[in-house]
């Protein structure tokens, strides 16, 4: 099989600028050369031909002239507020197989408030919030403080910063207002979930397999720090002691976090893979934070990788893993 990778290529990490100092850009989401070079070599350690192709602007024209066998696609795309579906709906046009969620998927996980609204209808736990736009006032209506400010369309924990927990009125305000002048686009609300936070990642589909599930453990920051993944933690706090994998999950709780991810997985339509984060709340029943159907594939650095080599996949077994769920789905 001729498999094409298919990637953006962070070529720096910028700011936002001025008005988001602390804030990632958007370049924060895009891969690494390494990266897509140890995705290319693990392609083509399963025997196929690998092939790399950048989500640009040639990339219609590349994969149309390419015609692979299957797309193993981790674009983040271009600036846009749908950009993660940008690939998906190349290769649907094109008619070409390719791993991961389809462009619905992809472009209403990445919309945080519509994903809410979907897993609210499926009775999948998420903290109450609100979505506040530009222009319009901001205050916590029915929202009980502390509260979590972050941008509606971001990943990678771009515009979160210790600040994004807010605890009255005037902090929300101003942390609502740093979104909207960085990122121009809506911020969401939500309620703090002040317990224990996980990391679950997911493969294959129906009833997918759940990797061994990581803690972010903030029991190790500096005190003062609130617990919270930022991305300064992601950065300076890379080592084993602030992620516990596997973590240690009595079992009860074990199933219900393994459970509310798998039904998040589910009801959002996710396709061969993806990362779920969830956090518990006071009572200690797990939320869905977030959904990552394009989950960073870093070696020994992004959670799954580091999932896939606690479960004795390694790196080679977690890119078999998918390109295996998709070529069942596509009957190859
Ligand atoms: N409602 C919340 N309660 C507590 N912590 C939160 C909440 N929302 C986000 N966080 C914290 O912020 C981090 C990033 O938020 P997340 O929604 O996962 O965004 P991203 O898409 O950037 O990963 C989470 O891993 C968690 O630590
Ligand atoms: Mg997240």
């Amino acid at each position: 099989m001729r498999v094409a990778v298919v990637y953006n290529l962070r070529r720096g990490v910028a700011s936002v600028g001025e008005a988001g100092a602390g804030f990632a850009g958007l370049e924060a989401e895009y891969d690494t050369f390494d990266t897509v070079d140890a995705l290319r070599a693990a392609v083509a350690a399963t025997g196929d031909e690998a092939l790399a192709v950048e989500a640009d602007l040639d990339c219609l024209g590349n994969l149309r002239r390419l015609r692979p066998d299957m797309v193993f696609n981790i674009a983040e795309g271009l600036p846009g507020e749908s950009r993660e579906a940008q690939v998906p709906m190349l290769c649907e046009m094109l008619g070409l197989p390719h791993t991961g969620s389809g462009p619905l998927t992809l472009a209403l996980c990445l919309d945080k408030g519509v994903a809410k609204r979907v897993l609210r209808d499926a009775g999948v736990p998420t903290p109450a919030a609100v979505v506040m736009a530009p222009g319009a006032p901001v205050a916590g209506g029915p929202l009980r403080f502390p509260l979590f400010v972050k941008p509606l369309r971001e990943g990678s924990s771009m515009g979160v910063t210790p600040e994004s927990l807010v605890r009255d009125e005037a902090g929300l305000a101003r942390q609502v207002r740093r979104v909207h002048a960085a990122y121009g686009e809506p911020a969401l609300v939500e309620e703090f979930l002040p317990g224990r936070e996980f990391t679950v990642g997911l493969l294959g589909n129906g009833e997918p397999a759940v990797l061994p599930v990581t803690e972010i453990a903030y029991g190790e920051v500096p005190a003062g720090y609130p617990p919270v993944y930022t991305y300064g933690f992601k950065r300076e706090w890379d080592d084993a002691r602030f992620y516990h994998c596997p973590a240690p999950l009595e079992p009860a709780l074990l199933a219900r976090v393994q459970r509310v991810a798998r039904d998040t997985f589910r009801c959002l339509g996710c396709r061969d893979v993806a990362r779920v984060d969830l956090r518990l709340d006071a009572e200690g029943t797990p939320h869905c934070l977030d959904v990552n159907p394009l989950p960073g594939l870093a070696p020994g650095f992004s959670d799954l990788p580091r999932q896939a080599d606690a479960a004795g996949l390694g790196y080679g077994g977690l890119v078999r893993a998918i390109l295996d769920a998709a070529r069942a789905r596509y009957g190859i």
